[in-house]
Protein backbone atom coordinates (compact mmCIF):
# COMPACT_ATOMS: atom_id res chain seq x y z
CA UNK A 1 0.00 0.00 0.00
CA UNK A 2 1.76 3.38 -1.17
CA UNK A 3 -0.27 6.08 0.64
CA UNK A 4 -3.11 6.92 2.76
CA UNK A 5 -6.06 9.50 1.65
CA UNK A 6 -6.44 11.67 4.67
CA UNK A 7 -10.47 12.65 4.49
CA UNK A 8 -12.45 15.39 6.63
CA UNK A 9 -16.33 15.21 7.08
CA UNK A 10 -18.40 18.19 7.77
CA UNK A 11 -21.47 16.45 9.58
CA UNK A 12 -21.78 13.29 11.47
CA UNK A 13 -26.09 12.53 11.14
CA UNK A 14 -27.78 9.97 9.12
CA UNK A 15 -25.71 9.95 5.85
CA UNK A 16 -22.10 10.98 7.71
CA UNK A 17 -22.62 7.95 10.56
CA UNK A 18 -22.84 5.45 7.87
CA UNK A 19 -20.02 6.64 5.91
CA UNK A 20 -18.10 6.65 8.68
CA UNK A 21 -19.36 3.25 9.48
CA UNK A 22 -18.37 1.70 5.47
CA UNK A 23 -15.26 3.20 6.05
CA UNK A 24 -14.49 1.58 8.99
CA UNK A 25 -15.72 -1.76 8.14
CA UNK A 26 -15.03 -2.27 4.49
CA UNK A 27 -11.09 -0.93 5.48
CA UNK A 28 -9.41 -4.26 3.78
CA UNK A 29 -11.69 -4.17 0.67
CA UNK A 30 -11.24 -0.19 -0.22
CA UNK A 31 -6.99 -0.76 0.23
CA UNK A 32 -7.30 -3.72 -2.19
CA UNK A 33 -9.58 -1.61 -4.57
CA UNK A 34 -7.67 1.68 -4.43
CA UNK A 35 -4.48 0.94 -3.67
CA UNK A 36 -4.33 2.65 -0.50
CA UNK A 37 -5.86 3.54 2.78
CA UNK A 38 -9.06 5.94 2.97
CA UNK A 39 -8.96 7.05 6.48
CA UNK A 40 -11.23 9.61 8.28
CA UNK A 41 -9.07 11.71 10.79
CA UNK A 42 -11.54 14.65 11.34
CA UNK A 43 -15.38 15.38 12.12
CA UNK A 44 -17.05 18.64 12.13
CA UNK A 45 -20.68 18.52 14.12
CA UNK A 46 -22.90 20.32 16.14
CA UNK A 47 -23.46 18.94 19.11
CA UNK A 48 -20.70 16.71 19.91
CA UNK A 49 -22.36 15.16 22.78
CA UNK A 50 -25.21 13.48 20.71
CA UNK A 51 -25.41 9.79 20.17
CA UNK A 52 -24.07 8.56 16.53
CA UNK A 53 -24.27 5.52 14.97
CA UNK A 54 -20.34 4.90 15.13
CA UNK A 55 -18.59 6.23 18.53
CA UNK A 56 -15.92 8.57 16.95
CA UNK A 57 -12.49 8.97 18.46
CA UNK A 58 -11.38 11.07 21.17
CA UNK A 59 -10.23 14.22 19.03
CA UNK A 60 -11.31 13.58 16.08
CA UNK A 61 -14.57 15.79 16.07
CA UNK A 62 -14.36 19.35 16.69
CA UNK A 63 -17.33 21.78 16.11
CA UNK A 64 -15.49 23.74 14.48
CA UNK A 65 -16.23 23.29 10.09
CA UNK A 66 -13.12 25.79 9.23
CA UNK A 67 -11.03 22.57 11.27
CA UNK A 68 -11.89 20.32 8.14
CA UNK A 69 -11.79 22.66 5.61
CA UNK A 70 -8.32 24.84 6.47
CA UNK A 71 -6.19 21.20 7.27
CA UNK A 72 -3.82 21.50 4.90
CA UNK A 73 -3.66 17.25 5.95
CA UNK A 74 -6.96 17.09 4.28
CA UNK A 75 -6.82 15.37 1.00
CA UNK A 76 -10.72 15.22 0.70
CA UNK A 77 -13.85 17.00 2.44
CA UNK A 78 -16.93 14.80 2.42
CA UNK A 79 -20.15 17.77 3.30
CA UNK A 80 -22.78 15.55 4.71
CA UNK A 81 -24.43 18.66 6.28
CA UNK A 82 -26.96 19.42 3.58
CA UNK A 83 -28.70 22.86 2.44
CA UNK A 84 -27.10 25.86 0.93
CA UNK A 85 -25.66 27.85 4.05
CA UNK A 86 -23.25 27.20 5.45
CA UNK A 87 -22.44 24.15 3.31
CA UNK A 88 -21.67 26.54 0.29
CA UNK A 89 -19.00 28.37 1.79
CA UNK A 90 -17.72 25.76 3.35
CA UNK A 91 -17.32 23.83 0.14
CA UNK A 92 -15.93 26.35 -2.26
CA UNK A 93 -13.11 27.11 0.99
CA UNK A 94 -12.24 23.05 0.90
CA UNK A 95 -11.82 23.38 -3.50
CA UNK A 96 -10.08 26.85 -2.78
CA UNK A 97 -7.52 25.25 -0.47
CA UNK A 98 -7.17 22.38 -3.37
CA UNK A 99 -8.70 19.70 -1.77
CA UNK A 100 -11.19 16.89 -3.48
CA UNK A 101 -15.09 17.03 -2.31
CA UNK A 102 -17.57 14.84 -2.09
CA UNK A 103 -21.10 15.81 -1.21
CA UNK A 104 -24.94 14.20 -1.01
CA UNK A 105 -26.26 17.67 -1.01
CA UNK A 106 -28.71 18.16 -4.03
CA UNK A 107 -30.16 21.03 -3.16
CA UNK A 108 -26.43 23.01 -3.00
CA UNK A 109 -26.28 21.38 -6.28
CA UNK A 110 -29.24 22.34 -7.98
CA UNK A 111 -28.79 25.47 -6.97
CA UNK A 112 -25.05 26.68 -7.05
CA UNK A 113 -23.96 23.98 -9.11
CA UNK A 114 -21.99 25.92 -11.58
CA UNK A 115 -19.99 27.59 -9.15
CA UNK A 116 -19.02 24.67 -7.39
CA UNK A 117 -17.81 23.17 -10.66
CA UNK A 118 -15.94 26.11 -11.90
CA UNK A 119 -13.91 26.29 -8.42
CA UNK A 120 -13.80 22.13 -9.00
CA UNK A 121 -12.68 22.85 -12.28
CA UNK A 122 -10.15 25.78 -10.89
CA UNK A 123 -8.53 24.27 -8.68
CA UNK A 124 -8.27 20.92 -10.98
CA UNK A 125 -9.62 19.00 -8.37
CA UNK A 126 -12.80 16.78 -8.09
CA UNK A 127 -16.07 17.38 -6.80
CA UNK A 128 -18.62 13.86 -6.98
CA UNK A 129 -22.17 13.96 -5.73
CA UNK A 130 -23.16 10.32 -7.09
CA UNK A 131 -25.18 10.61 -3.48
CA UNK A 132 -27.40 13.38 -4.14
CA UNK A 133 -29.82 11.81 -6.76
CA UNK A 134 -31.10 8.24 -6.03
CA UNK A 135 -29.75 7.70 -2.69
CA UNK A 136 -28.08 4.22 -3.43
CA UNK A 137 -28.92 4.44 -7.41
CA UNK A 138 -25.63 4.13 -9.52
CA UNK A 139 -27.44 6.77 -11.58
CA UNK A 140 -24.54 10.04 -11.82
CA UNK A 141 -21.83 8.06 -12.97
CA UNK A 142 -23.40 5.76 -15.41
CA UNK A 143 -25.13 8.48 -16.65
CA UNK A 144 -21.54 10.30 -16.93
CA UNK A 145 -19.22 7.31 -18.00
CA UNK A 146 -21.11 4.17 -19.41
CA UNK A 147 -23.77 6.66 -21.62
CA UNK A 148 -21.01 8.54 -22.67
CA UNK A 149 -20.88 6.78 -26.36
CA UNK A 150 -24.61 7.44 -25.94
CA UNK A 151 -26.96 10.70 -27.12
CA UNK A 152 -30.08 10.56 -23.83
CA UNK A 153 -32.99 11.81 -24.95
CA UNK A 154 -35.26 11.48 -22.23
CA UNK A 155 -34.70 10.81 -18.67
CA UNK A 156 -38.24 9.86 -16.22
CA UNK A 157 -37.64 9.75 -12.86
CA UNK A 158 -39.57 8.52 -9.44
CA UNK A 159 -36.62 10.10 -7.45
CA UNK A 160 -38.82 10.99 -4.23
CA UNK A 161 -39.48 7.99 -1.50
CA UNK A 162 -41.80 9.98 0.51
CA UNK A 163 -44.34 10.49 -1.83
CA UNK A 164 -43.94 7.76 -4.18
CA UNK A 165 -44.82 5.52 -0.61
CA UNK A 166 -47.83 7.85 -0.16
CA UNK A 167 -49.59 7.42 -3.91
CA UNK A 168 -48.23 3.58 -2.94
CA UNK A 169 -50.75 3.38 0.03
CA UNK A 170 -53.07 5.62 -1.83
CA UNK A 171 -53.40 3.24 -4.67
CA UNK A 172 -52.98 -0.04 -3.09
CA UNK A 173 -54.52 0.84 0.48
CA UNK A 174 -57.48 2.88 -0.57
CA UNK A 175 -56.18 5.74 1.76
CA UNK A 176 -56.92 9.68 1.66
CA UNK A 177 -53.78 11.49 0.99
CA UNK A 178 -53.75 12.80 4.68
CA UNK A 179 -54.22 9.39 5.89
CA UNK A 180 -51.54 7.92 3.39
CA UNK A 181 -49.35 11.31 4.91
CA UNK A 182 -50.11 10.58 8.57
CA UNK A 183 -48.70 7.14 7.60
CA UNK A 184 -45.17 8.20 5.96
CA UNK A 185 -45.27 10.35 9.43
CA UNK A 186 -45.42 7.34 11.71
CA UNK A 187 -42.72 5.00 9.81
CA UNK A 188 -40.31 8.34 10.16
CA UNK A 189 -40.39 8.59 6.21
CA UNK A 190 -41.15 12.36 6.41
CA UNK A 191 -39.05 15.61 7.44
CA UNK A 192 -40.10 17.63 10.18
CA UNK A 193 -41.29 19.91 7.15
CA UNK A 194 -42.60 17.96 4.62
CA UNK A 195 -43.32 20.07 1.67
CA UNK A 196 -39.97 20.04 0.20
CA UNK A 197 -41.47 16.38 -0.90
CA UNK A 198 -45.25 17.02 -0.67
CA UNK A 199 -44.53 19.60 -3.41
CA UNK A 200 -42.08 18.47 -5.50
CA UNK A 201 -39.21 20.90 -4.80
CA UNK A 202 -36.98 18.16 -3.39
CA UNK A 203 -37.55 16.21 -6.65
CA UNK A 204 -37.13 19.72 -8.52
CA UNK A 205 -33.19 18.98 -7.49
CA UNK A 206 -32.61 15.85 -8.21
CA UNK A 207 -34.23 16.24 -11.85
CA UNK A 208 -32.05 19.40 -12.68
CA UNK A 209 -28.84 17.63 -11.37
CA UNK A 210 -29.64 14.38 -13.83
CA UNK A 211 -31.04 16.81 -16.43
CA UNK A 212 -27.55 18.29 -16.36
CA UNK A 213 -25.52 15.67 -16.63
CA UNK A 214 -28.03 14.25 -19.23
CA UNK A 215 -27.81 17.07 -21.43
CA UNK A 216 -24.91 18.63 -20.87
CA UNK A 217 -25.69 22.09 -19.68
CA UNK A 218 -27.07 24.58 -17.03
CA UNK A 219 -30.28 23.24 -15.53
CA UNK A 220 -31.03 24.95 -12.51
CA UNK A 221 -33.55 24.52 -9.65
CA UNK A 222 -35.00 27.35 -10.79
CA UNK A 223 -35.66 26.18 -14.57
CA UNK A 224 -37.90 22.94 -13.36
CA UNK A 225 -41.88 23.76 -13.30
CA UNK A 226 -42.86 21.87 -10.39
CA UNK A 227 -45.89 20.64 -9.08
CA UNK A 228 -46.81 18.45 -6.00
CA UNK A 229 -48.65 15.66 -5.33
CA UNK A 230 -51.00 17.42 -2.63
CA UNK A 231 -54.37 17.64 -4.91
CA UNK A 232 -54.18 14.26 -5.95
CA UNK A 233 -57.82 12.40 -4.45
CA UNK A 234 -58.72 8.71 -4.02
CA UNK A 235 -61.24 9.84 -7.33
CA UNK A 236 -58.45 10.11 -9.58
CA UNK A 237 -56.54 6.65 -8.34
CA UNK A 238 -59.93 4.86 -8.65
CA UNK A 239 -60.20 6.90 -12.39
CA UNK A 240 -56.57 6.13 -13.00
CA UNK A 241 -57.44 2.08 -12.00
CA UNK A 242 -60.28 2.06 -14.08
CA UNK A 243 -58.02 3.18 -17.33
CA UNK A 244 -54.82 1.01 -16.42
CA UNK A 245 -53.11 3.47 -14.93
CA UNK A 246 -51.13 4.28 -11.69
CA UNK A 247 -50.52 7.54 -10.64
CA UNK A 248 -46.86 8.46 -9.67
CA UNK A 249 -44.94 11.64 -8.98
CA UNK A 250 -42.56 12.00 -11.99
CA UNK A 251 -39.41 14.11 -12.76
CA UNK A 252 -39.03 14.43 -16.52
CA UNK A 253 -36.00 16.12 -18.24
CA UNK A 254 -36.13 15.72 -22.01
CA UNK A 255 -35.15 17.28 -25.10
CA UNK A 256 -37.12 18.11 -27.50
CA UNK A 257 -35.66 19.92 -30.73
CA UNK A 258 -32.22 21.26 -29.46
CA UNK A 259 -33.86 22.77 -26.44
CA UNK A 260 -34.24 20.82 -22.86
CA UNK A 261 -36.94 21.07 -20.24
CA UNK A 262 -37.40 19.84 -16.83
CA UNK A 263 -40.40 19.03 -14.71
CA UNK A 264 -41.79 17.35 -12.04
CA UNK A 265 -45.52 16.52 -11.39
CA UNK A 266 -48.22 13.84 -10.69
CA UNK A 267 -48.66 11.71 -13.51
CA UNK A 268 -50.45 8.71 -15.21
CA UNK A 269 -48.47 6.11 -16.20
CA UNK A 270 -50.05 3.04 -17.87
CA UNK A 271 -49.70 0.01 -15.61
CA UNK A 272 -47.08 -1.53 -18.27
CA UNK A 273 -44.72 0.59 -18.07
CA UNK A 274 -41.50 -0.03 -15.36
CA UNK A 275 -41.96 2.61 -13.44
CA UNK A 276 -45.49 2.16 -12.59
CA UNK A 277 -44.24 -0.68 -10.47
CA UNK A 278 -41.90 1.02 -8.56
CA UNK A 279 -43.38 0.86 -4.88
CA UNK A 280 -43.37 2.09 -1.46
CA UNK A 281 -40.23 3.82 -0.87
CA UNK A 282 -38.20 2.59 -4.25
CA UNK A 283 -36.91 4.88 -6.01
CA UNK A 284 -35.73 4.39 -9.85
CA UNK A 285 -34.83 6.47 -12.86
CA UNK A 286 -35.70 5.42 -16.32
CA UNK A 287 -33.12 6.45 -19.57
CA UNK A 288 -33.87 6.46 -23.14
CA UNK A 289 -30.45 6.66 -24.77
CA UNK A 290 -30.78 6.71 -28.95
CA UNK A 291 -28.53 3.74 -29.13
CA UNK A 292 -29.08 2.09 -25.77
CA UNK A 293 -32.93 2.44 -25.95
CA UNK A 294 -34.82 2.11 -22.40
CA UNK A 295 -32.22 1.55 -19.35
CA UNK A 296 -34.00 1.70 -15.88
CA UNK A 297 -32.36 1.55 -12.57
CA UNK A 298 -34.20 1.04 -9.38
CA UNK A 299 -33.35 0.93 -5.64
CA UNK A 300 -33.31 3.05 -2.20
CA UNK A 301 -32.95 6.43 -2.86
CA UNK A 302 -32.40 7.37 0.66
CA UNK A 303 -31.21 6.06 4.01
CA UNK A 304 -27.86 5.96 5.52
CA UNK A 305 -26.38 2.36 3.99
CA UNK A 306 -27.35 3.18 0.54
CA UNK A 307 -26.60 6.66 0.53
CA UNK A 308 -23.44 5.97 2.15
CA UNK A 309 -22.90 3.30 -0.25
CA UNK A 310 -22.50 6.12 -3.09
CA UNK A 311 -20.80 8.19 -1.13
CA UNK A 312 -17.95 5.85 -0.20
CA UNK A 313 -18.35 4.89 -3.90
CA UNK A 314 -17.01 8.55 -5.09
CA UNK A 315 -14.16 8.35 -2.57
CA UNK A 316 -13.03 5.49 -3.99
CA UNK A 317 -12.97 7.29 -7.52
CA UNK A 318 -10.92 10.52 -5.62
CA UNK A 319 -8.60 7.94 -4.22
CA UNK A 320 -7.66 5.82 -7.50
CA UNK A 321 -7.95 9.21 -9.30
CA UNK A 322 -4.98 10.06 -6.81
CA UNK A 323 -2.90 7.48 -6.67
CA UNK A 324 -3.07 7.53 -10.94
CA UNK A 325 -2.86 11.53 -10.87
CA UNK A 326 -5.93 11.47 -12.87
CA UNK A 327 -9.20 13.72 -12.32
CA UNK A 328 -12.72 13.48 -12.78
CA UNK A 329 -14.14 15.56 -15.56
CA UNK A 330 -17.65 17.83 -14.81
CA UNK A 331 -19.10 16.45 -18.18
CA UNK A 332 -20.16 19.61 -19.02
CA UNK A 333 -22.66 20.67 -16.77
CA UNK A 334 -22.06 24.37 -16.43
CA UNK A 335 -22.12 24.85 -20.42
CA UNK A 336 -24.95 27.09 -21.39
CA UNK A 337 -27.88 25.40 -23.02
CA UNK A 338 -30.96 26.22 -24.76
CA UNK A 339 -34.31 25.77 -22.73
CA UNK A 340 -37.27 24.82 -23.77
CA UNK A 341 -40.15 27.07 -22.69
CA UNK A 342 -42.92 25.94 -20.42
CA UNK A 343 -45.73 26.54 -22.78
CA UNK A 344 -44.01 24.57 -25.74
CA UNK A 345 -43.51 21.27 -23.45
CA UNK A 346 -45.82 18.90 -24.95
CA UNK A 347 -48.20 16.07 -23.14
CA UNK A 348 -51.27 14.10 -22.88
CA UNK A 349 -53.62 15.46 -20.47
CA UNK A 350 -56.67 13.15 -18.12
CA UNK A 351 -59.12 15.72 -17.27
CA UNK A 352 -61.85 14.87 -14.33
CA UNK A 353 -64.45 17.47 -14.93
CA UNK A 354 -68.01 17.99 -12.96
CA UNK A 355 -70.35 18.68 -15.63
CA UNK A 356 -74.66 19.44 -15.58
CA UNK A 357 -76.10 16.40 -16.88
CA UNK A 358 -78.11 17.93 -19.90
CA UNK A 359 -77.92 17.56 -23.63
CA UNK A 360 -75.41 19.42 -25.51
CA UNK A 361 -72.53 19.68 -22.53
CA UNK A 362 -70.25 17.40 -24.40
CA UNK A 363 -70.55 19.29 -27.73
CA UNK A 364 -69.76 22.73 -26.08
CA UNK A 365 -66.49 20.68 -24.51
CA UNK A 366 -65.87 19.58 -27.52
CA UNK A 367 -65.88 23.07 -29.08
CA UNK A 368 -63.72 24.56 -26.76
CA UNK A 369 -60.98 20.94 -27.33
CA UNK A 370 -61.30 22.00 -31.05
CA UNK A 371 -60.41 26.21 -31.00
CA UNK A 372 -57.14 24.95 -29.38
CA UNK A 373 -56.75 22.36 -31.50
CA UNK A 374 -56.03 19.60 -28.74
CA UNK A 375 -57.77 16.04 -29.96
CA UNK A 376 -59.54 13.97 -27.23
CA UNK A 377 -58.63 10.38 -27.32
CA UNK A 378 -61.19 9.43 -25.02
CA UNK A 379 -64.45 10.37 -23.07
CA UNK A 380 -66.45 8.59 -20.42
CA UNK A 381 -68.83 9.71 -18.13
CA UNK A 382 -69.38 8.82 -14.74
CA UNK A 383 -72.30 9.54 -12.31
CA UNK A 384 -75.87 11.12 -12.96
CA UNK A 385 -77.58 14.28 -12.27
CA UNK A 386 -75.69 16.17 -9.42
CA UNK A 387 -72.92 14.33 -9.95
CA UNK A 388 -72.21 14.10 -13.75
CA UNK A 389 -68.60 13.62 -14.20
CA UNK A 390 -66.94 13.51 -17.32
CA UNK A 391 -63.28 12.17 -17.84
CA UNK A 392 -61.46 12.98 -20.58
CA UNK A 393 -57.89 11.85 -21.85
CA UNK A 394 -55.92 14.22 -25.21
CA UNK A 395 -53.74 13.70 -27.12
CA UNK A 396 -50.61 15.27 -27.13
CA UNK A 397 -50.58 19.01 -27.63
CA UNK A 398 -48.54 21.75 -26.03
CA UNK A 399 -48.99 23.03 -22.58
CA UNK A 400 -49.62 26.13 -24.00
CA UNK A 401 -52.72 24.43 -25.92
CA UNK A 402 -53.72 22.52 -22.91
CA UNK A 403 -53.99 25.76 -20.76
CA UNK A 404 -55.91 27.88 -23.18
CA UNK A 405 -58.23 24.64 -23.75
CA UNK A 406 -59.00 24.63 -19.75
CA UNK A 407 -59.61 28.45 -19.44
CA UNK A 408 -62.56 27.97 -21.97
CA UNK A 409 -63.86 24.64 -20.20
CA UNK A 410 -63.85 26.78 -17.18
CA UNK A 411 -65.68 29.75 -18.62
CA UNK A 412 -68.67 27.47 -19.59
CA UNK A 413 -71.78 27.74 -18.40
CA UNK A 414 -72.18 23.90 -18.43
CA UNK A 415 -68.98 22.77 -16.50
CA UNK A 416 -69.45 23.08 -12.76
CA UNK A 417 -65.70 22.61 -12.18
CA UNK A 418 -62.73 21.12 -13.35
CA UNK A 419 -61.87 18.22 -10.50
CA UNK A 420 -58.57 17.47 -11.38
CA UNK A 421 -56.04 17.71 -14.67
CA UNK A 422 -53.08 14.92 -14.50
CA UNK A 423 -50.60 14.16 -17.24
CA UNK A 424 -50.16 11.42 -18.76
CA UNK A 425 -46.99 9.74 -19.54
CA UNK A 426 -45.59 6.46 -20.59
CA UNK A 427 -47.58 6.16 -23.82
CA UNK A 428 -45.97 5.62 -27.37
CA UNK A 429 -47.89 8.83 -28.05
CA UNK A 430 -45.49 11.51 -26.67
N1 LIG B 1 -30.84 11.01 4.82
C1 LIG B 1 -30.90 10.48 3.61
O1 LIG B 1 -31.47 9.41 3.41
C2 LIG B 1 -30.26 11.22 2.44
C3 LIG B 1 -30.29 10.63 1.17
C4 LIG B 1 -29.67 11.27 0.08
C5 LIG B 1 -29.05 12.49 0.31
N2 LIG B 1 -29.06 13.05 1.56
C6 LIG B 1 -28.40 14.34 1.75
O2 LIG B 1 -27.31 14.16 2.63
C7 LIG B 1 -27.12 15.34 3.39
C8 LIG B 1 -27.13 15.00 4.87
O3 LIG B 1 -28.39 14.45 5.23
P1 LIG B 1 -28.60 13.68 6.62
O4 LIG B 1 -29.92 13.00 6.52
O5 LIG B 1 -27.40 12.86 6.96
O6 LIG B 1 -28.73 14.92 7.65
P2 LIG B 1 -28.68 14.86 9.23
O7 LIG B 1 -28.93 13.50 9.74
O8 LIG B 1 -29.55 15.98 9.72
O9 LIG B 1 -27.15 15.24 9.57
C9 LIG B 1 -26.63 16.52 9.40
C10 LIG B 1 -25.29 16.59 10.13
O10 LIG B 1 -24.72 17.87 9.91
C11 LIG B 1 -24.27 18.41 11.16
N3 LIG B 1 -24.33 19.86 11.07
C12 LIG B 1 -25.40 20.64 10.79
N4 LIG B 1 -25.04 21.94 10.76
C13 LIG B 1 -23.71 21.98 11.00
C14 LIG B 1 -22.75 23.00 11.10
N5 LIG B 1 -23.07 24.29 10.95
N6 LIG B 1 -21.46 22.65 11.37
C15 LIG B 1 -21.11 21.36 11.55
N7 LIG B 1 -21.97 20.34 11.45
C16 LIG B 1 -23.26 20.64 11.19
C17 LIG B 1 -25.20 17.82 12.21
O11 LIG B 1 -24.54 17.86 13.45
P3 LIG B 1 -25.19 17.20 14.80
O12 LIG B 1 -25.17 15.72 14.54
O13 LIG B 1 -24.30 17.57 15.88
O14 LIG B 1 -26.58 17.76 14.88
C18 LIG B 1 -25.40 16.41 11.65
O15 LIG B 1 -24.36 15.57 12.09
C19 LIG B 1 -28.20 16.32 2.93
O16 LIG B 1 -27.68 17.13 1.91
C20 LIG B 1 -29.27 15.40 2.38
O17 LIG B 1 -30.07 16.03 1.39
C21 LIG B 1 -29.64 12.43 2.62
Amino acid sequence: MDRTVRIGMLGCGTVGGATARLLRDHESEIIARTGCKLELVKVAVRDPAREREIELPPGMVTTDPMAVVDDPSIDVVVETIGGNDPARDLILRALGNGKHVVTANKELLATHGTELMTEAARRSVDLLFEASVGGGIPIVRNMKESLAGDRVRRVMGIVNGTTNFILTRMSEGGLSFADALAEADSLGYTEADPSADIDGHDAAAKIAILASIAFEGRITYADVETDGIGRISQADIAAAHDLGYEVKLLAVAEQTGGAVSARVHPAMLPKTHPLAAVRDVFNAVFVEGQEVGELMFLGRGAGGGPTASAVVGDLVEVARNIVSGGSTPSAGMDNDIELLPHDEVRARYYLRLAVADEAGVLAAIAGSFARSDVSIASVRQEGRGDEAILVLITHVASEGQHRETIDAIEGLDVVKSVRSRIRVEGTREQ
